[in-house]
């Protein structure tokens, strides 16, 4: 089943294909746990994505169940699972995607001469067969079938055009053409999907897609100029998470053509609202920070700093603003925080920040909000919104700190005093270290054994002061997968532990769902850009 394209309004609609939970959580870093991605799904399907590409069901025994659950539980949104074109790829995806009410499956091969003859080693013709049969196996299982050159904007135009044509007389309803490697520029991948559009006799039977990546800081341009070419499906991510340089963000195309709808007569079915929100989600359950001057969602996106644009702003908004910051759900916040807060101008003060918890959270939120606002006079935005960040990403979190002692200073050699709570157990150590933090991550690694490696350690303070929380983030890798994840409180050595163990938590959870022991291997290994 096919998302339509066709608009109410004499604007063109185009089709947002989100693929956060696929290409975004495949980068190094952002990881999500299984309770994460099922938020995140839900959160894309109440915003109005129309695809959700939910993960790559044959990579692993979590990525199949992440997806399984996804279908079983969307409601509107078209539920897609992406495949290599092995008939078994292909099959275990449809059995992922199967309870959704509509569902896809996306599969891809690549085209370039680089890839077929490097990565596929095969001949042009081969691959020319392999996408016939690739698509074929997939329209078996259902209707909706996307199909992918990957590697498309380096592929030899006419063998370009002869796949595209088999892929849609076998069957694919979608064509998508991904700027893998984010080589492109906007005027040669808006060519691309004319000629091909021109070239290809029964092209009128597909919706074309756009597929970019932002290696030169062009995709977000180049998925326009896509879709001035003639594509009407755009696949991004929220904050543009994905592979090295990332993908296209989903907040700024959404963006682009609500304002510029001049120049891009297109609608979208998102409701931009809802931009911040999701972004705060994502960023909370990969442990990937947004940039402060990120476009649409960037803290500082509405910040006006300097003398003159402030004296504009004051007499007109207009005047350095091209969208207000309530058009992507950024509320004015007005409330000030501190210990005398009640729970209900918490709970007020959080839905200004855009989050939305259930009670469970909100109730563990405020417990936490009330112990910071005993330690710290003045609570910030900020201070709030590391403290939700970190609630949402520990929220199914086996390991916890209950308490912890160091010893610091010129006398080493430092030690540090760790009890965890695991799955309900309360165990203590005793460790020393080459400096306080070493001392707490070898008393974690006494009490929880593990084979990962601390790939990153960062500090930074949430706000200014001296009183100001620490923000840790550590990244760990395991295996050649990388989790990350922050943890926060006004003592840097907390955090320090609580991120460290953050990490370890996501790894655990991903061990658990993938069947694999610690220090074991993934099921499958997988390639897919
Ligand atoms: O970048 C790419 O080519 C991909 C494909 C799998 C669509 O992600
Ligand atoms: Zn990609």
């Amino acid at each position: 089943m096919t998302a339509s394209p066709k608009a109410s309004s004499n604007k063109e609609r185009v089709v947002i294909f989100d693929t956060t939970l696929r290409d975004g959580e495949q980068c190094p870093g952002a990881t999500m746990t299984h309770e994460e991605k099922l938020e995140v799904a839900e959160l894309l399907d109440s915003m109005g994505v129309d695809i959700i590409e939910a993960g790559f069901p044959i990579a692993s025994e979590g990525d199949f169940a992440a997806v399984h659950e996804i279908a079983k539980r969307s409601k509107n949104a078209v539920i897609c699972g992406l495949s290599r074109a092995a008939p078994k790829d292909i099959d275990r995806c449809a059995e992922a995607i199967k309870p959704a009410k509509r569902h896809r499956i996306h599969t891809f091969l690549s085209t370039s001469p680089v890839h077929m003859k490097y990565k596929l080693q095969k001949e042009p013709h081969e691959v020319y067969e392999m996408v016939i049969a690739q698509v074929t196996r997939a329209r078996s299982h259902t209707d909706d079938v996307e199909w992918s050159s990957e590697d498309g904007t380096r592929t030899e135009i006419d063998f370009l055009c002869r796949c595209v044509e088999a892929a849609i007389n076998a069957g694919a309803t979608t064509i998508n053409i991904p700027d893998t490697v984010g080589y492109t520029t906007p005027e040669e991948y808006f060519n691309l999907f004319k000629m091909v559009r021109e070239r290809v006799p029964n092209s009128d039977k597909a919706v074309f897609s756009t597929h970019c990546h932002n290696d030169l800081g062009m995709a977000v341009a180049n998925s326009m100029a896509g879709v001035m070419g003639g594509a009407r499906q755009i696949e991004c991510t929220i904050n543009g998470i994905g592979e090295r340089a990332g993908n296209a963000a989903l907040e700024e195309v959404v963006m682009a053509m609500q304002v510029r709808g001049d120049k891009f007569p297109f609608v979208t079915g998102i409701d931009a609202t809802m931009l911040t929100r999701a972004s705060k989600l994502v960023a909370a359950a990969t442990s990937f920070p947004v940039q402060y001057n990120k476009a649409i969602v960037g803290r500082n996106a509405f910040a006006h700093e300097s003398g003159i644009h402030q004296d504009g702003m004051l007499k007109n908004a207009q005047t350095y603003e091209i969208m207000t910051p309530e058009s992507v759900g950024v509320k004015q916040t007005s409330l000030v925080m501190g210990k005398h807060s009640g729970r209900h101008a918490f709970q007020h003060k959080l839905q200004e920040l855009g989050y939305e918890l259930s009670d469970n959270q909100l109730q563990d939120a405020f417990v936490r909000f009330k112990a910071l606002a005993d330690r710290k006079k003045q609570i910030y935005d900020e201070d709030i919104e590391a403290l939700v960040d970190e609630e949402i990403a520990t929220a199914h979190d086996r390991i916890k700190v209950l308490s912890l002692t160091v010893i610091a200073g010129t006398m080493g050699p430092q030690s540090a005093t760790l009890s965890l709570d695991i799955d309900g157990q309360h165990v203590t150590t005793q460790s020393t270290g080459n400096g306080p933090v070493d001392a707490i991550f070898n008393a974690i690694h006494a009490l929880v054994p593990h084979d990962a490696k601390l790939e990153l350690y960062q500090v930074h303070a949430v706000t200014e002061g001296t009183d100001a929380q620490a923000e840790v983030s550590v990244r760990l890798s395991e295996n050649g997968r990388a989790v990350t994840a922050k943890g926060a409180d006004p003592d840097t050595l907390v955090a320090s532990a609580k991120a460290y163990l953050g990490a370890l938590n996501k790894l655990t959870s991903r061990r658990v769902r993938e069947q694999i022991p610690a220090g074991g291997r993934r099921i499958h290994s997988t390639d897919a850009g």
